[in-house]
């Protein structure tokens, strides 16, 4: 059926074009035939006429009436005319051919249907008449009709024969093109990862098609594992059935819990990071080792002889092993290489990247500290490992290399840039062959996966197979997935309801009971947009000077690597500016914004959300934002609006955000001044969906797809080695 509809496409404009082509050329072609005839008729009248000039002379001359007639009867017969005249100079008709037709007199007047022509007779210069040849034309009309109706069925039978061809084209065309796209699609997946492989046609289809399969791959896992299950539970029962209890070890710079020297003694405090709000949950569930960097004042003073603490302080449910650094190695590690190179390396906030030698070496030791440390916790030769983030590219290879069985999961929390810009880094291949050590390598979003895919492709001799998402380097297979990260979803019920919490924050801000608060809450890192968030607010204060008094943002701004100058200039900038606001905008009631450079706790955090009547995330470049999910996921009154960058991996997912472009500062005051409006039915709507999504997709579901694929290739390889083992022997046994 659908090759019949493809060749109606085609046969539909043919016929129309050749009738077209018809009308038009009919009448022409007619007429040229008709010309053609006559031309013909006139050149044989002419002939006739060279032939008879001497005879006729000469019996004219004689006054031969006998001869003459006999000569013209003769002639008509022979050359096929209709009649011969003579006719003297004073316009006599003298003699002509016998059935003369009556109306043909010597002034030359044609009767209908006939064609005379007139020749003149001379003998010496003098003129002794004319002759007179008249043909009939009747049979021009008949040929010509003749002639258009052949043209006619020629013009119907290349209609039929193209038509036909046309038809039949399109069907195998068809067939091929369908059968080519089965093979490609269903029997041989594989082929699309070639490029070598898919047909020439097909090409252009071929990344296409791969991401589509992708997607569906994705779906169709998600949909495997009913979202609603993911709880805690779940998860320890998968790590129990699918890894059989297999010891869980997570790697991390930072570590869930710094232990401080404060003024009345030692504290625990929560760092302000998306990496610990989402594995913190996992560890709780599946228990294990959490190795990490000691960074707090206290850190040393609570671990054990083995610099292990047992954490959550008052709940323990794992083991945080700490590392130390020393000043040198932090420096060079942490905030050199790391935050100064790959951090902005991957980040598009236009910061430039610092590469020094230095730094790498301190990123090669201290990554090989945090490997020597998994190595020592693990209690078997194959434990599960939980590598987070770009500080350390280089331990999945230096675990693989002294526990090559060990399922080795890395989860890159940031963006990963395209290829050009990851290959400004000097040390670019020994961080991807570093990656390429692990079993299992995660990003936010698939538009990452693609990306360090590319990359892989670009600087590494590696093997992918495209439609597998996998990458073979030196032996070895690293399946590249997306997770998208996530939260826990708030399990207790929140101790105020929000109509107090909202009262208790106005209340302590000093600012009267309905003044409209919106929220910030970041780190104070330059790729949060915090400056285009002041300036947003800034300009939709200027357009809506009525606003002025009635509304203020709470701007959370956690301390963050404040030693490096790029995160110090940020801090004075972001406190001018708030200056500059504050004092354009002055007003008795409140001032528009409120900064607040600090640390605060989750409860804190979670009393703020839940008061505030807007949230704002204007990342400039951002693997996912917890901060927005944890927003949602305090709202159980199901009201506030979220304003979300199109540049985070969040909105990707919470499409019921209002989503702008945190550099178009006119939008942004445009989308704040809209939030807070919002009628609240609106609201509810929104915040409704948001919160369903993200209460399926929490981070026990992103942990658990994560810990799945990973059993899944734990199994796999465990076949692969009895294979070999098998193999090994008969090759021993038979030699
Ligand atoms: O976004 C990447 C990340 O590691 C997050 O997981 C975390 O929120 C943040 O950086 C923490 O940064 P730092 O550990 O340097 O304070």
């Amino acid at each position: 059926m659908r090759p019949f509809q493809l060749s109606l496409r085609f046969i539909f404009p043919l016929a129309f074009v050749l009738g077209a082509f018809a009308l038009v050329m009919l009448p022409l072609v007619d007429e040229l035939a008709q010309r053609w005839f006559l031309r013909d008729l006139d050149t044989r009248s002419q002939l006739l006429a060279r032939s008879l000039h001497e005879p006729v002379v000469d019996l004219v001359a004689l006054q031969d009436a006998q001869g003459v007639r006999a000569l013209f009867d003769r002639s008509v017969n022979d050359a096929n005319v209709n009649a011969i005249a003579f006719c003297d100079t004073a316009g006599r008709l003298v003699y002509h051919s016998s059935g003369y037709p009556s109306g043909l007199n010597c002034q030359g007047r044609a009767p209908a249907g006939m064609r005379v022509m007139e020749s003149p007779l001379e003998q010496d210069g003098l003129v002794l008449g004319k002759l007179l040849i008249a043909q009939e034309t009747g049979f021009i009309q008949r040929r010509t009709d003749e002639f258009r109706n052949y043209l006619f069925a020629i013009f119907l039978l290349m209609f039929v024969v193209i038509s036909a061809l046309g038809a039949w084209i399109a069907y195998w065309g068809w067939q091929g093109w369908m059968q080519s796209l089965k093979t490609l699609v269903r029997r041989d997946p594989g082929a699309l990862g070639t490029p070598g492989a898919a047909p020439p046609e097909f090409r252009p289809l071929v990344s296409d098609l791969r991401a589509l399969l992708h997607e569906m791959n994705l779906e169709r896992r998600t949909q495997q594992h009913s979202p609603q299950a993911w709880t805690p539970d779940k998860l320890r029962s998968l790590l129990h059935d699918e890894l059989a209890g297999d010891q869980v070890l997570v790697v991390s710079n930072r570590e869930p819990y710094i232990h401080e020297q404060g003024e009345h003694g030692i504290v625990v405090r929560r760092p302000a990071s998306g990496l610990v709000t989402a594995v913190e949950p996992v560890m709780r569930a599946c228990s294990g080792t959490w190795i990490a960097h000691g960074s707090g004042s206290a850190d040393r003073v609570t671990v054990d002889a083995h610099d292990r603490v047992p954490v959550p302080p008052k709940r323990p449910a794992y083991t945080l092993r700490r590392v130390w650094l020393s000043a040198d190695e932090e420096r060079g590690y942490y905030y050199g290489f790391a935050n100064e190179g790959l951090w902005p390396l991957c980040h598009m906030a236009h910061v430039r990247p610092v590469f020094r030698t230095s730094d790498w070496d301190q990123y090669v030791a201290v990554n090989q500290r945090f490997a020597d440390a998994v190595v020592a916790e693990a209690h078997g030769e194959d434990p599960v490992v939980l590598v987070q983030d770009y500080h350390f590219a280089l331990l999945p290879r230096m675990v693989r290399e002294q526990l090559p069985k060990a399922t080795i999961i890395m989860f890159w929390h940031i963006p990963w840039p395209n290829p050009e810009s990851f290959g400004i880094c000097p040390w670019r291949e020994e961080l991807l062959a570093g990656l390429l050590g692990n079993t299992l390598l995660g990003f936010h979003t698939p538009f990452h996966c693609k990306n360090f895919l590319e990359t892989v492709d670009r600087y590494l001799e590696t093997r992918i197979e495209h439609d597998a998402s996998t990458v073979s380097y030196g032996g070895e297979l690293t399946q590249v997935e997306p997770y998208p990260i996530s939260i826990a979803w708030p399990d207790t019920d929140a101790p105020l309801d929000v109509v107090r919490c909202r009262q208790q924050l106005r209340q302590s801000l000093q600012l009267p009971p309905l003044h409209q608060l919106a929220l910030g809450v970041d780190r104070l890192d330059y790729t949060k947009g915090i400056v285009e968030r002041l300036q947003a607010i800034e300009r939709m204060l200027d357009l809506h000077p009525e606003m002025v008094g009635r509304f203020s943002l709470l701007q959370v701004a956690a301390p963050s690597r404040s030693s490096l100058d790029e995160y110090q200039s940020l801090e004075a900038r972001v406190r001018k500016l708030t200056l500059s606001i504050n004092q354009k905008h002055a007003n008795p009631v409140a001032p528009p914004i409120l900064l607040r450079v600090e640390h605060v706790d989750e409860e804190q955090l979670a009393h703020y959300y839940r008061a505030a009547d807007v949230c704002l995330v204007t990342s400039l470049h951002d693997g996912m934002n917890l901060v927005a999910k944890e927003f949602i996921a305090a709202r159980d009154d199901e009201l506030g609006v979220l304003i979300l960058s199109q540049f985070t991996g969040a909105a990707r997912e919470l499409h019921e955000a209002l989503i702008i472009n945190p550099y178009h500062i006119e939008q942004g005051a445009q989308a704040l001044f809209r939030a807070l409006q919002m009628p609240e039915a609106e609201q509810r709507e929104r915040m409704r969906s948001m919160r369903s999504r993200v209460r399926d997709f929490n981070v026990y579901r992103w942990a658990g797809l994560m810990l799945l694929d990973a059993a899944r290739l734990r199994r796999r390889q465990r076949v692969t080695e009895k294979i070999h083992s098998h193999s090994r022997q008969a090759l021993r046994r038979a030699s």
